[in-house]
């Protein structure tokens, strides 16, 4: 095809306000999907992303499109190729490259909600990558829809005319074909070298049961051909490529592409982490020197222990891991056993998002009951000797001579009616945060800036928010760097024995509260022993907190005032069945239920 009659875009939305259903129309009205085989929500395939409405994997699909002429385009049959992004702030990275793909961007608003801060967020990713973009309103159809109100916001937010914002109603098509056009005439064709070495930036890469790993580019200079042997130019590796095509949406097979295209390559590979998103491709004879700008490694920044609820089920845990290691080069995992709760995996996810969707997949789709410890940043620890150590589980953080403990930070957004100033900023103060700045979008409605520690945004800061902004405040947050911090351990002692799994890393003047929480919670889920079992809170070798739990003379068949033998037996068994479930910390028995109580509640 002709560079000058392809157009790449992405659309930029906040869950729920469309994306898909845009996505839906667009395949409809360019005839890619015939009526009769539309569902809803076509390029989502995962069920997990269908039920939570949340799109994890992008995808590119190819849409030819003569615009109308009254519109100003030419009307040749244009390509425009639609490159899905994700939507979540723990894919960062993987938006980036997905923007870095397009030239031009459709930024889609839902017109009674008005902008959120995931969706301000991706818009100033693609003001980085100097995308071209579109403002749209949509569901105008809705009775509740404001479209005067928040056309004056976008218009402000991007510097445009409230006029040049577009309103569509992506359920019924009103003004559809419209943006079609508008994507022709205002997104610029791509630019690159046509007879230079092939350079093709990967922005998106799945693994298929079927045919191994299905990646996605973007050919930015010269032409990929079938057949040809071509190399990753981050490792080096060498592939043929079996089969390159484009979708419409299925997988269509082509001799080759060229500069501007976009679309698949199958090189047999069977893991993603061979087929990395943000590399560049290039032909083993006569390639690229230089590859294209801005590969980065997936960088795990939050880690959580997963145990096998059942410890016989460790097995199945590490093959289920390894199955989804296979889509996802940003899971990582160990093997680790904690005293408390066995043998199990330190998972690193990209955030808490993550950590929730490999959960949520290791019990649904592996059907997997597992424990999780409650979730933890990294943090760099450099000693007095002058040894660093990288601490991704609090049980390991070093005892001895510690110089500075750094901890990562983010620069979180958030967006919400100005009347939750206060409570916002009271939340941030209180999670150690610092104020950046403040901005009124419009009237009544505020984003506020700040620079937290990611420990305290993981730890149910999401949950927080939404309760003290009766749900309507939206947070969005990206690394920054990391700073020092006054951090401590805190160990939870049971009867004298370190429970692993309760150990803490937290702010110095924060380690007493968290001490008398997890005591206080501790003794109540604890059932009465044989003998009397302190629990304790101890940073290093002072204890901070603790509480006592009495010893119970336990004589299960004193009930039975003997005779019936068949009953004593009965008793017996029973009490071993209940024993199965316990688990011995040091010399003391504690119910699972009493860990996961612990470790599920905030
Ligand atoms: P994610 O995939 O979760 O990011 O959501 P999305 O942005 O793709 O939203 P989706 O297309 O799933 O739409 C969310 C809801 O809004 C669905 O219930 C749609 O039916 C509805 N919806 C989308 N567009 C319109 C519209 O123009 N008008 C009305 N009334 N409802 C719409």
């Amino acid at each position: 095809t002709d560079p000058a009659l392809i157009r790449n875009f992405c659309i930029i939305a906040h869950i729920d306000h469309g994306k898909s259903t845009l996505a839906d129309r667009m395949l409809q009205l360019t005839g890619v999907v015939e009526q009769r085989q539309m569902r809803a929500q076509y390029l989502d395939r995962m069920d997990i992303e269908r039920e939570r409405g949340i799109t994890i994997k992008s995808q590119a699909v190819r849409l030819p499109w003569a615009p109308t002429k009254d519109e100003g385009g030419e009307p040749a049959t244009h390509i425009l190729n639609m490159i899905d992004t994700p939507g979540h702030v723990d894919f960062t990275y993987e938006v980036s490259r997905s923007l870095a793909a397009c030239e031009g961007c459709v930024l889609l608003v839902d017109a009674a909600q008005g902008i959120e801060a995931q969706t301000l967020a991706n818009l100033y990713l693609a003001m980085e990558h100097d995308l071209t973009i579109i403002p749209v309103l949509n569901k105008i159809d809705l009775p509740a829809a404001q479209p005067e109100k928040f056309a004056a916001e976008l218009a402000h937010l991007i510097g445009c005319d409230p006029s040049d914002v577009l309103k569509v109603s992506a359920k019924t098509g009103e003004g559809v074909a419209e943006l079609l056009d508008r994507v022709v005439k205002l997104v610029p064709a791509p630019v690159g070298v046509y007879d230079a070495p092939a350079r093709a930036m990967i922005f998106d890469s799945v693994y298929d049961a079927y045919r191994g790993v299905v990646t996605y580019v973007k050919v930015v200079d010269g032409t990929l051909s079938r057949r040809e042997r071509i190399r990753m130019m981050s490792t080096g590796a060498a592939h043929e490529l079996l089969e390159i095509g484009t979708n419409s949406p299925e997988m269509t097979p082509a001799d080759g592409l060229s500069v501007g295209e976009v679309g698949y390559l199958i090189t047999g590979v069977k893991d993603v982490r061979q087929s990395k998103v943000g590399d560049t491709i290039t032909q083993v004879s006569g390639g690229a020197q230089e590859p294209l700008g801005g590969y980065k490694d997936p960088k795990p920044m939050v880690f959580s222990g997963l145990y096998p609820l059942d410890g016989s089920d460790y097995p199945e845990l590490r093959e289920a891991l390894d199955k989804l290691q296979l889509n996802d080069a940003a899971l990582v995992y160990e093997p680790e056993t904690s005293a408390a709760l066995g043998f199990g995996f330190r998972v690193g996810f990209l955030g808490l998002l993550h950590l929730e969707v490999i959960r949520e997949r290791l019990e649904r789709e592996f059907n997997l009951d597992l424990i999780a410890t409650a979730p933890n940043v990294v943090y760099r620890v450099e000693m007095e000797d002058g040894t660093e150590h990288t601490v991704t589980n609090p049980s390991e953080f070093p005892v001895g001579k510690i110089d500075t403990v750094h901890e990562p930070v983010v620069r979180g957004t958030i967006l919400a009616p100005s009347e939750f100033i206060g409570a916002i900023m009271e939340l941030c103060q209180n999670r150690r945060g610092v104020l950046l700045g403040m901005d009124y979008l419009s009237e009544d409605r505020v984003e506020i800036r700040y620079t937290l520690p990611l420990a305290e945004v993981v730890f149910d800061f999401f949950d927080q928010l939404k309760s003290k902004t009766r749900g309507y405040a939206s947070l969005d947050y990206e690394p920054t760097g990391e700073q020092t911090s006054e951090l401590v351990k805190v160990d939870i002692l049971l009867h004298g024995d370190k429970v692993d799994a309760f150990s803490a890393i937290t702010h110095k003047d924060k380690a007493y509260a968290y001490g008398v929480r997890l005591v206080a919670k501790l003794r109540e889920l604890i059932p009465r022993q044989n003998f009397e079992v302190p629990i304790q809170a101890a940073i290093g070798s002072r204890v901070i907190a603790r509480e006592t739990v009495r010893a119970i003379r336990k004589d299960v068949l004193a009930k039975c005032y003997g005779g019936d033998i068949s009953r004593k037996r009965k008793l017996l068994e029973k009490q071993k069945e209940g024993k199965k479930r316990m688990k011995m910390v040091g010399s003391v028995e504690v119910p699972q239920d009493a860990f996961i109580a612990v470790l599920s509640s905030d």
